[in-house]
């Protein structure tokens, strides 16, 4: 089946959810994928940060065809062997004590908020009312369902739903003042990425980091930390909190953890965890000996290949290299990254849009978010050449496509304010 086939087939029979690119994708072996006409292409977008171990990966598949052999789901009614084995890994590396797993990112932080609300009731003294309020972020994305929704600091995704989840007020990010005059004893948590990566790969300030940290330890209020595309290794740590010596109460993962199968979890303090009793949360898939078995492969290659140290130091070469890149093309306005998590702003989301599509006449497949970020999420396994590759075809790309996109005055960004943002990696 080729792109039009696909695209009229599905045309008709999906719901129209998805803009997608005309490419279909048939088999995938170490960073790269090939189209159904066996065509390469050198995969930075890896399932938008889940591929991290890339494609055909020896120790994932060998698990994948022990496990499915012996037992695929199970219901949480039982127990099975890679649960706390993975629990084991998961409050290792986060530093935290306990954890829930559901299927997907959304899912994760759906828990994460009906924990800080049971939290608030739990710990809520007699004579007064329950904390309830939520301060999310503006630009923020946290998933697609209600409660996810309403944390999300972009308008654009809510507002065809709405009304949404009361009880959710939004905060400029990193916006220090903002944020101290929004929080009072009403508020029930404070919820961030570390960072915003639907948002165009945004990092939050140290300080901002820190004044949500001490906001909320000294009023009995959670720190909801939200690193489903962040965390888990990407940045160089573990979990991009670890950046800032900071430990929130309730961190979220997913998209990377078992290897392109359906896994999400949120691992907490214990203190908060005591909020919940049995029967209060659950999944019927969530967790499961499969995704579980492959998680705990996953986890101990990224150990075992030294993959954080790689991330880190590849994360530096990749922001030098663009940086090079935009002395050179006036059309690239910041570049920002955290290790493997990597954007370079354009200065058109005309141009952003064409871009993608250009690179990926050179074989290179990145993705486009907000609109005029250029994100690359590679997989952890790449290396310095394949950087190198990017970057020579990202210099080809603007030097064709800079001329037919002049620079729009509308969303020009003020040059101090750029100054002063300065590039982060
Ligand atoms: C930071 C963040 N949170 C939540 C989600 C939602 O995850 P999922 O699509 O697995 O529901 C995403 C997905 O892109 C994300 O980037």
């Amino acid at each position: 089946m080729n792109a039009g086939q696909a695209k009229q087939k599905e045309a008709q029979l999906l719901l129209p959810t998805y803009d997608r690119v005309p490419l279909v994708l048939e088999h995938g072996k170490d960073v790269y994928v090939y189209d159904v006409d066996g065509r390469k292409y050198l995969d930075f977008v890896s399932g938008i940060g889940v591929n991290a171990l890339g494609y055909g990966d020896k120790a994932v598949l060998k698990t994948i065809a022990k496990q499915s052999s012996r037992l695929i789901h199970c219901s949480n009614l039982y127990f099975h062997e890679f649960t706390a084995e993975l629990a084991e890994r998961l409050t290792r590396i986060s530093g935290l004590d306990r954890v829930f797993l559901s299927n997907s990112g959304t899912e994760a932080w759906e828990g994460a908020l009906k924990i800080a609300r049971a939290y608030a009731k739990k710990t809520a003294r007699l004579d007064a009312e329950p904390k309830w309020r939520v301060l999310a972020m503006s630009n923020s994305f946290h998933g697609r369902t209600f409660g996810s929704l309403s944390t999300t600091g972009q308008a654009k995704y809510r507002e065809a739903f709405a009304p949404v989840v009361p009880g959710i007020e939004f905060v400029t990010f990193n916006d220090v003042e903002d944020l101290k005059q929004k929080f009072n004893d009403s508020v029930c948590a404070i919820a961030l990425e570390v960072v915003q990566g639907e948002g165009g790969i945004q990092p939050v300030s140290r300080e901002f980091l820190e004044t949500a940290r001490a906001l909320t330890a000294g009023s009995g209020a959670l720190l909801l930390i939200d690193e489903i595309q962040s965390g888990l290794g990407r940045t160089g740590e573990w979990f991009a909190y670890q950046h800032y010596g900071i430990k929130p109460d309730v961190v979220t993962v997913a998209k990377p953890i078992a290897g392109g199968l359906p896994l999400g979890a949120i691992i907490t303090t214990s203190e908060a965890a005591g909020a919940l009793t049995a029967g209060m949360h659950g999944s019927t898939f969530g967790g499961g000996p499969l995704v579980c078995a492959v998680a705990c492969t996953v986890i101990d290659q990224i150990e075992e290949r030294k993959l954080l140290n790689s991330n880190r130091d590849l994360g530096k070469y990749f922001v030098k290299k663009l940086e090079g890149l935009q002395k050179k093309h006036s059309c690239i306005m910041q570049v920002r990254g955290l290790g493997l998590m990597v954007a370079a702003e354009v200065n058109s989301a005309d141009l952003a849009k064409a871009t993608v599509p250009a690179m990926q006449e050179r074989g290179v497949i990145i993705n486009r978010t907000h609109e005029t970020a250029l994100r690359f999420l590679p997989p952890y396994t790449i290396k310095k050449k394949h950087i190198d590759e990017v970057v020579k075809a990202l210099d080809a790309t603007l030097s064709q496509l800079e001329p037919m996109y002049p620079k729009p005055k509308a969303q020009n960004v003020p040059e101090a304010e750029l100054l002063a943002q300065g590039s982060t990696h």
